[in-house]
């Protein structure tokens, strides 16, 4: 009889859905739990220790189990898999029913589904969650949109689930329609650019410095105490510690170089470019990422490609200053980056986010936390109307004072031959905001010699079109 009173149901019991019912369950809530492998139900069972959790055999019992109407929360992986539980579902379901898909949707494939579910009358809320196994289990970042009175609906068992800053949940309705899973793409396309620049930091430091690992874990874990504070770089020094149990060897040296993607930051990428919003860091990342699988040919062409010699510093504390203060500029030029995305998305797609509920409900649980987020809540909070970072006092300052490091280490990189090409990014992005004027007149000048695509003029309003074979030429 019990299990009639489960508030909840979740589909999808890998780690990460046992990991969010455990939560769920941990705060006072009954939870049923069904997976299509029924080990991942039995895991389940004996993770639950005593905990309000029903683990079921097969939709009709897990509908049985659900009180009404239904809350159904599915964790499975984007794409087909989100299709599938749909389609088998649906049949289980009535009118009023509320169906949460917690993964890593596509947001245009969370529009088309909410459509369908909705025209059945059921509402289906795209939400983003962040934190992995460990968010999943004792506090994630929610990023929930949809239909507002549905989502009203789970609210309360959000936010007792969700991580906590201050004592406020992180967690804040973001919009109808595909507006969390919008938000979501966007966290993880900025995870993919800081990503990016701790790496390249560690290049600096292994390839450039000849740092050992346990030097490497004592300057992230002093770097996480201070401007560049976050989960990421916080997880970095507890990766450079970690010694493999098998070899009794630093395990980060054990570790294959090409990185693997489940495609949230290419969407970003491609998404951004739609809409016409540059975000070279997050551009950079996925091609860094693309580039690193090219494992047998960046092997033979390191036998034959040359490069410079690297040569012992003579300021090896400068270095790691200036290596410091160049990821906090960098990150800083990521995260506007992804925010610039989110404002242009919001007008487009009519989002009704704010910028500083995003940046609020990202201080804690997911994995972009950190404490450059604090500023970005509170330059939205001070100016609403804020078009980019760069312009708000704060962050202008923090860039232009710390920019000369980014210099210093974009130079030695390059005359060094390690790769940078996120700080190169943030650097160039940061030059090209600066700039009144870039070299794009040339390029229209080129697009209107070759293709007849005309071009303004500086001097007069209109569209011009040039001759450029016949028209008279400077003599040289
Ligand atoms: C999170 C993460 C998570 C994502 C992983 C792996 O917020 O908890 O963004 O959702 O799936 O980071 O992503 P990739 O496999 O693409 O690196």
């Amino acid at each position: 009889m019990a299990a009639e009173q489960s508030q909840i149901g979740v589909i999808g019991l890998g780690v990460m859905g046992r990991n969010l019912i455990l939560n769920i369950a941990e705060h006072g809530l009954r939870a049923a739990g069904y997976d299509k492998k029924s080990e991942q139900a039995a895991q389940l069972g004996k993770e639950s220790g005593g905990l309000p959790v029903t683990p079921c055999e097969n939709y009709k019992s897990f509908i049985a189990a659900l009180k009404k109407p239904r809350i159904v929360l599915i964790l499975v992986p984007a794409g087909k898999p989100v299709d599938s539980v749909l389609q088998e579902l649906l049949p289980f379901l009535s009118q009023g029913d509320i169906v949460i898909d917690a993964g890593n949707s596509f947001f245009e494939d969370t529009n088309l589904r909410a459509k369908t579910f909705g025209e059945k009358g059921i509402h289906l809320l795209g939400v983003g969650v962040s934190g992995g196994e460990e968010g999943a289990r004792h506090g994630p970042s929610i990023m929930p949109g949809g239909n507002e009175l549905a989502y009203r609906a789970v609210e309360p068992i959000f936010k007792a689930i969700a991580a906590k800053v201050n004592g406020e949940p992180c967690v804040a309705y973001l919009g109808a329609g595909s507006a969390g899973h919008y938000v979501k793409m966007v966290h993880n396309g900025i995870e993919y650019g800081l990503m990016e620049l701790i790496a390249e930091t560690y290049d600096v430091m292994d390839r450039g410095l000849d740092f050992s690992d346990t030097e490497l874990s004592k300057i992230y874990g002093g770097w996480s105490r201070g401007l560049v504070n976050s989960f990421l770089v916080e997880i970095t020094a507890q990766i450079f510690r970690r010694i493999d149990e098998k070899t009794h060897k630093p395990l980060i040296d054990l570790i294959s170089d090409e990185a693997k993607q489940k495609g949230t930051g290419m969407w970003t990428s491609q998404e951004a470019m739609r809409l016409g919003v540059p975000v070279p860091n997050i551009d950079t990342a996925v091609a860094m990422r693309d580039l690193s699988v090219f494992k047998t040919l960046r092997v033979e062409e390191s036998r034959i490609l040359s490069g410079p010699i690297v040569e012992p510093h003579n300021d090896i504390d400068k270095v790691i200053d200036d290596l410091y203060k160049a990821l906090y500029v960098s990150m800083i030029l990521t995260y506007s980056q992804g925010f610039a995305l989110l404002l242009a998305a919001g007008r487009k797609y009519g989002y009704s986010f704010n910028p500083a509920i995003v940046a609020k409900i990202w201080r804690g649980g997911c994995i972009i936390r950190s404490a450059v987020l604090e500023q970005i809540m509170k330059a939205f909070e001070n100016e609403p109307n804020l078009v980019h970072l760069l312009d708000y006092p704060y962050f202008a300052g923090e860039v232009v004072a710390n920019q000369q490091s980014l210099r210093n280490i974009v130079s030695l990189a390059a005359q060094w031959g390690i790769p940078v090409p996120g700080m190169m990014a943030a650097l160039s992005y940061y030059d090209s905001l600066r700039s009144a004027w870039l070299p794009a007149n040339l390029i229209q000048a080129q697009r209107d010699y070759f293709g007849s695509h005309t071009y303004e003029r500086v001097d007069e309003k209109g569209t011009f079109h040039t001759k450029w074979r016949e028209t008279e030429v400077a003599k040289v």
